[in-house]
Formats: structure tokens, sequence, C-alpha cells
């Protein structure tokens, strides 16, 4: 009988439980292997936190948001003897693999152990589904449908009080909650990381859309999104872009600032500029929160029984992906280092309908 351990890392998103109960039920059940969850991410790796998971343990977590291991944004290769004290962990629990289910710095720390000999398989999750080599990670469908569904909400108080309302949404430098969301919600215009923008343009569309009538205007914004500089003299455009908006915080262990605030000046600065009234919303954390959506469910489960199949057949170093329908693997390197960005065509669709 083999220990495969597991962790969840980074951010917690819906559909992380799925994962851990589909890598229990068919590593216990049919392959015979015991399974270890690491608690907290990486730091439960380097700190020898531990759980058994089994059937029992595992029972009636598949529709639950967040993750029985909890997480953390740990980076082992930050730490003081951090690769060291991981191989001593994984020794001490007899570990013969580990399954590391995260984004781009869970991901990233994966791929460099494997370069240490250490045997890992990687399953893709973020919110953001900015991360390379898989067509979606899961976690992006549940949070696309929460934003969907505040968008609706807003819709009916915009129209109400003749308002623009302002949505602030996540996905780091990537703008695919964004333009996912805002397709689906019927937003007046989209803002993303991938487009910086002319604050005059996002107005225009929003007179615009007065000028024929409609009482109802939603911005979606993402938090990474940059207002194109403006010259001095207010008028002409120079082509260079600001600095994203963020808050005062440190950066974390993996050198991230945090993004958030973009919202609260486009309030203002459309007010100031159209006259119209203008309320912002941020969604926050509410986007990785509740349950997970049908689509991140399966998807999680296929990960999971896709990353345990993976280990049965000693295949390492290797992350289980979406392309087109079919689950695939691919060297976890590929994953990481460069950002899945905005898919130029789906930003063009979404255009059509600003205004
Ligand atoms: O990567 C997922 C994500 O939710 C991003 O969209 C967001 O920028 C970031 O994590 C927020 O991180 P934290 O929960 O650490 O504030």
């Amino acid at each position: 009988m083999a220990r495969i351990g597991i962790l969840t890392g980074g951010g917690d998103c819906p559909g992380l439980n799925a994962v851990i109960r589909a890598v229990v039920r068919k590593g216990v059940n049919q392959y015979g292997h015991a399974i270890v969850g690491f608690r907290d991410g990486w730091r439960g790796v380097l700190e020898g936190s531990v759980m058994e998971l089994t059937r029992e343990s595992t029972s009636g977590i598949l529709p639950r948001g967040g993750t029985i291991l909890r997480s953390s944004r740990t980076n082992p290769f930050k730490e003081e003897r951090g690769v060291e004290r991981v191989k001593e962990s994984l020794s001490a629990e007899r570990i013969t693999a580990l399954i590391a289910v995260g984004g781009e710095d869970t991901l990233g720390v994966a791929a460099k152990l494997e370069a240490e000999e250490v045997n890992v398989v990687g399953v893709p999750k973020t919110i953001d589904n900015d991360l390379n080599a898989t067509d979606f990670t899961f976690g992006f469908h549940t949070a696309v449908q929460i934003c969907t569904d505040a968008i609706d909400r807003l819709h009916t108080t915009s129209e109400s009080h003749n308002r623009v309302i302002v949505l602030e949404v996540m996905g780091r430098n990537a703008g695919w909650i964004a333009t996912y969301a805002g397709i689906a919600g019927g937003a007046t215009t989209i803002l993303v990381p991938e487009r910086p923008f002319n604050i005059e343009v996002v107005c225009e569309h929003i007179r615009h859309r007065h000028k024929l009538g409609h009482k109802s205007t939603i911005v979606v914004v993402a938090e990474g999104a940059r207002p194109l500089r403006e010259n001095t003299d207010d008028s002409a455009l120079s082509g260079a872009v600001e600095d994203e908006v963020t808050q005062e915080a440190p950066t974390d262990a993996f050198g991230h600032v945090r993004l958030g605030g973009i919202g609260v000046a486009l309030e203002k600065q459309i007010e100031d500029r159209t006259g119209f009234e203008t309320r912002v919303t941020i969604l926050g954390h509410i986007q990785r929160g509740g349950t997970p959506t049908a689509f991140d469910r399966v998807l999680a489960t296929r990960f999971g029984i896709a990353a345990i199949d993976a280990v049965e057949e000693r295949d390492y170093g290797k992350m289980v992906a979406l392309k087109g329908t079919e689950i695939v693997r691919v060297p976890i390197g590929d994953a990481v280092g460069t950002l899945k960005t905005l898919d130029p065509t789906l930003y063009e669709t979404a255009e059509v309908f600003f205004g």
C-alpha cells in the first residue's frame, strides 16, 4: 500500500473538496492506497501537519466550498531550509508521491520541487482561469456565475434609480472573470488588464446608452484593469498606462501586491465626467465562496481521478489539464511561468455590445 499526499494551496476556490474526494475514492477503493492530507498548503508539508483521508472523512464534501485541508500562500522556497524540510516531512510520512492542487504559485513550487526529485502531480485550480496549458481551471465557472448573478441584481437598482453601477471583480492580471460575467450579464462596458482603457471612451459609451433611453448601465471592471494615462492638458492620450490600483498591504510570499480599488476610482470619475449618479460594488471574496457549480464539480472530479491515475502510473512531474473536452497530462512546467491572458477574440465578442 502506497501513501499518497495531497495539499491545496493558494486562494481557495469552489471545487477543491471535489478533487480531494475523487482522489480518496479512487486512490483508496480502486488502488488500495492510503491518502494523507497536508493541512494549510505548503505550510503543512513544511510543518508535517497531516490528516488521514478516508472514504468516511471525505463523505459529503462534494458540494462544499473552501477546502477541508485549508490553504495558505506559503512558499517553501522563501523559508529557511524549505526544500530540505519538505523532503524530510515527506520521508517521515513515507509519502511516495504528492498531489498539489493549486494555481500558478502552488504549481510553480511543485515544478521546482520536481526538479529536486520530489514526485509530484499537479491539479490546476483558480477562479482567475489564468493558468497556461489548461483550457479551464475549476472555480472559474462558479466565480463567473456569482458575478453574473450580481450583475442581474445590480441591473434592477441601476434601472430603478437611473444610476451607473460599477462592478469590480477579481481575476488578478487576467480579465477572464470580468469578460465572461460581463458578456453573460449584459454589461455596458468591460474593463480588463489586457486592454488599458481610455476613461473618456468609457464615459462616451455611457452617454450614448443614456441617449438611447436605456436606464440601466453596468460597468464591469477587473481588479487589475489600468487606465491609459492622460496628458496634462487632459485632451490627447500619451499611450502610457497608469499603475494598477492596489491596497495598502505587504506583498505575499510569491511577490504579489494586493489588488483592489479601481472600481472606487472609476465611480468618481464617471460621475464627475458624465454627471450621472454612480455607485460601486466590489464583490471581493464572495466570488470564491460557496458551493461549486455542477460544471466545476464535474471538472474537479475528473481532475482528481486523472491525478490519482497519473500517480498510479508513476507519471510524475505532470499536471492534469482540460484540452477541449479531454483530460490530458502536460508537464507542470508548461503551466507556470507565463500567465494565460484573455483570448482577444472573446473580448471582441464582448465589445459588440458596449455602449
Ligand atoms: O487568485 C485568486 C484571487 O482571488 C485573485 O483573483 C485575487 O487577486 C487574489 O486571489 C486575492 O487574494 P487574497 O485572498 O490573498 O486576498
